[in-house]
C-alpha cells in the first residue's frame, strides 16, 4: 500500500525521502514522488508513474530539488490510474500546499463537486487531491494553517494518514491520521514522520504513534502533538529494536529467501521467552485465570495467510481445549453480524497490525462485548494498541510481501497459547504437556534442519514450474497448511493453484485432474494417513504427479505414490504444520525464481493492506 516519508531539519531532504521511499518500496507501488520547499520558499513538486528509478531519473534531468523539508509518497492505486498526475504529493490550485495521504477519503465526490461549484479546478482523479484543495480554500478563506487543517479534518470522511507542507511556513509540517499508521521519528538534525517504521531505521529509532483524531506539527528542533479539540498533548516516546540491517538483504537475492531462511530464529525468539523452568508462562495472560477458564467460545480472525494460522489454530484450540473454535476471514467477519459475548475470545492474527478489515473485525468484537487477543508482529501499530491483550512475534522486519517468518512465529505462538490455555483449565495430561514443550524447544533447530533441505525443493521447482495449474490436498492440519502453500505459490508465480480437503476432491474438482496435472499432497498428519494415501492414490489413478510432504513417521507409507518425496522431521503432531509449511514456502520460491518472477514485490500486491 502507499506509503510516505516526510523530513523537516538541517539536512538537504531529498536523499533522506529517496531513501525513506527506497525502505518502504517493500509495500508495493505504481508510482511516486516528492515536494520540497526550496531555500526561496517555494514549493516544488516531482512525481511520476513508476519505479523509484524513474522518480531518480526525473530529479536527475532537472535542476537539484534544494531544501531542507519535504515529504516523499510510494502511491498504491485506488482511485485513478497509476500516471503522473495521480501519483502523490496533490497540490492545491495556487500550488501553496502540497498533501501525502494514506487511506481513502469516502466523501471526496461531495467535495470536489462543491468545490468545482466555487470554480476550483481539479487535476487527477484521485481523493486525496480533495484534501489538497480544500485545505488551500480554507487557508485563503480563515488566513491560518491550523485553522485549515482542522477544518478540513471536520468535513472528509474515512481513513487518512496525510503529512502537509506549505510554501508560507516553510520550516514547519503538519502530520494528521485516523484508521492509517502514521509515526514520528525524533532524529539529531531533524524530525520525521513515516507509515512505516522501517523508513525511519537510518536515521532514528526512537519514535512516537500518533493516534486516530491527533495533528502534529513538526520543526527541525520541536515536535508538539495536539488532540482533536487541538489541546497540545504529550505523548511517549518508544524505542524501536529492529535495527537496519534487519531490514536489508544481507547477501540473499531476495527478503522472501532471507526471511524464510530466518525462520529458525524467528521461532526461538517468539516461544523461548514464553518457556521458564519447564513451563509455559505468557506473562501478558497473568491474572487472567478465571477469565480465560470461563471461555466458551473462541473466534480466530484474520486475513490471508493470517487466516491460515487460523484454520491451524481451529484444529489445533479445539482439539486441546475442547471448546468451539471458528476461523473467520475479517473481511467477512465484521459484516457478519458475529454472536459474540463476555464468554467469548476473538483472536486477531496480523503481521502489520494494520489490515483495515482486521482492524475493523477487531472493533466489532469489541462493541460486542468479546475480549480481544491479538497476535501481531509489528510493535505499537493499530491493532497491538486496541487489543485488551497483544501477544507480539519476535520475527523482526517482514518485507516481502508474500508473508514467511510471520506466519511461522504466528503459528507458533497460537499454539503456545493453546497448550497454556490447556494446561490452566486442566484438559492437557502432564504426559502430552511434556512432550509438546519438549518438542517447542526443539523446533528452532529442526526449522534449520529443513531449511538445509534445499536442494531437493529447487529440483523439485525446476522440474514443475511451468505448470498451468496446481492442486494442494490433505487432511486436517495438511488441509490448513494446504491452503497456505497455495497461497504462496499463486501470488509469486502467478500460477493458479487451489487447496483442497483431500476428502472433498471428489466432490467436484477431481475432474480437472488429467495427465501431468501437478498435485501437492501434505501427508504430515499421521492418524489420517491411510485416507491421504487413498487420495494420492485416486489423483494418480487420473495420470497426476504427485509431489509428497511427509515426515519421516509418514513417508514409509508413501513414497511409493511420490514424484518428488520432501521429506521433514518428526515432531509433535500439533506443532507439524510450523515445520511442514517450509517446503512449501521454498518450492513456492524456487517456482517463481524459474520463471523470472519479481518475488519481493508480486504485481498488484501490497504488504500492508489499509483498505477494504
Ligand atoms: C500473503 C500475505 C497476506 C497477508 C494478509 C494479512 O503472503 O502476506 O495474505 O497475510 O494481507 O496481512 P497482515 O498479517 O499484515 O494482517
Amino acid at each position: 500500500m502507499c506509503g510516505i516519508i516526510g523530513y523537516v531539519g538541517k539536512s538537504e531532504a531529498v536523499p533522506i525521502l529517496l531513501d525513506g521511499l527506497e525502505r518502504l518500496e517493500y509495500r508495493g507501488y505504481d508510482s511516486a514522488g516528492v515536494a520540497v520547499v526550496s531555500p526561496s520558499n517555494t514549493l516544488q513538486v516531482v512525481k511520476t508513474k513508476g519505479r523509484l528509478s524513474v522518480l531518480r531519473e526525473h530529479l536527475d534531468a532537472q535542476d537539484p530539488l534544494c531544501g531542507t523539508i519535504g515529504i516523499g509518497h510510494t502511491r498504491w492505486a485506488t482511485h485513478g490510474e497509476p500516471n503522473d498526475t495521480n501519483a502523490h504529493p496533490h497540490v492545491g490550485s495556487d500550488g501553496k500546499i502540497a498533501v501525502v495521504h494514506n487511506g481513502i477519503i469516502e466523501n471526496y465526490l461531495e467535495i470536489r463537486a462543491s468545490l468545482e461549484r466555487k470554480g476550483i479546478p481539479f487535476h487527477s482523479e484521485t481523493d486525496t487531491e480533495v484534501i489538497a484543495q480544500l485545505l488551500e480554500y480554507y487557508y485563503k478563506k480563515l488566513g491560518n494553517i491550523m485553522n485549515a487543517v482542522y477544518a478540513v479534518l471536520g468535513r472528509i470522511e474515512g481513513a487518512y494518514a496525510m503529512g502537509i507542507l506549505c510554501e508560507d511556513f516553510p520550516g514547519q509540517m503538519i502530520a494528521a491520521r485516523k484508521d492509517a499508521p502514521l509515526l514520528i521519528g525524533y532524529g539529531e538534525d531533524g524530525n520525521f514522520i513515516a507509515s512505516d517504521v522501517t523508513a525511519l531505521l537510518a536515521h532514528t529509532r526512537t519514535v512516537t504513534y500518533m493516534e486516530d483524531g491527533e495533528v502534529a506539527v513538526l520543526t527541525g528542533d520541536s515536535v508538539q502533538i495536539y488532540d482533536r479539540e487541538r489541546s497540545p498533548i504529550t505523548k511517549e516516546r518508544h524505542t524501536v529494536d529492529w535495527d537496519v540491517s534487519a531490514a536489508e538483504k544481507g547477501g540473499y537475492a531476495h527478503f522472501m529467501l532471507k526471511e524464510i531462511m530466518e525462520q529458525g530464529e524467528a521461532v526461538r525468539k517468539t516461544i523461548s521467552p514464553r518457556i521458564k523452568d519447564g513451563r509455559i508462562f505468557i506473562e501478558e495472560l497473568a491474572g487472567m485465570e478465571g477469565y480465560l477458564e470461563g471461555l466458551r467460545k473462541i473466534c480466530i480472525v484474520a486475513c490471508g495467510s493470517a487466516f491460515h494460522v487460523g484454520m491451524v489454530g481451529k484444529y489445533v484450540l479445539e482439539r486441546l481445549l475442547r471448546i468451539p473454535v471458528d476461523a473467520y476471514l475479517a473481511s467477512e467477519f465484521r459484516y457478519s453480524e458475529p454472536l459474540l459475548g463476555d464468554d467469548t475470545l476473538v483472536i486477531v492474527i496480523s503481521q502489520s497490525g494494520e489490515t483495515l478489515d482486521s482492524m475493523a473485525a477487531l472493533r466489532e468484537a469489541k462493541k460486542r462485548g468479546s475480549k480481544v487477543l491479538s497476535i501481531v508482529n509489528v510493535v505499537g501499530s493499530s491493532i497491538a494498541r486496541e487489543s485488551d491483550i497483544t501477544l507480539y512475534t519476535w520475527a523482526g522486519p517482514e518485507i516481502a510481501v508474500a508473508t514467511t517468518k510471520a506466519y511461522t512465529t504466528q503459528m507458533a505462538l497460537l499454539i503456545l497459547l493453546g497448550v497454556y490455555c490447556a494446561d490452566m483449565n486442566g484438559r492437557i495430561s502432564e504426559e502430552e504437556y511434556k512432550t509438546i514443550l519438549a518438542d517447542f524447544l526443539a523446533l528452532p533447530e529442526k526449522v534449520d534442519e529443513v531449511l538445509k533441505n534445499i536442494e531437493a525443493y529447487q529440483k523439485a521447482a525446476s522440474r514443475y514450474f511451468n505448470q498451468n495449474s496446481v492442486f494442494y490436498i490433505g487432511r486436517n492440519l495438511d488441509y490448513a497448511l494446504g491452503l497456505e502453500g497455495s497461497l504462496k505459490l499463486k501470488e509469486i508465480s502467478y500460477i493458479h493453484s487451489e487447496s483442497y480437503a483431500a476428502g472433498e476432491l471428489k466432490h467436484g474438482t477431481i475432474s480437472l485432474i488429467e495427465p501431468g496435472t501437478l498435485v501437492i499432497s501434505l501427508a504430515t498428519y499421521a492418524p489420517l494417513l491411510e485416507k491421504t494415501r487413498s487420495n494420492i492414490v485416486e489423483v494418480r489413478a487420473r495420470g497426476a504427479d504427485v509431489i509428497v510432504v511427509a515426515t519421516e513417521e509418514t513417508a514409509p507409507a508413501v513414497k511409493d505414490q511420490a514424484d518428488e518425496l520432501l521429506v521433514i522431521p518428526n515432531t509433535h503432531r500439533l506443532l507439524q504444520p510450523v515445520l511442514a509449511v517450509i517446503p512449501l514456502q521454498l518450492f513456492a520460491y524456487y517456482v517463481a525464481l524459474n520463471r523470472g518472477c519479481d518475488i519481493d514485490k508480486p504485481r498488484n500486491l501490497a504488504k500492508s493492506v489499509t483498505v477494504e
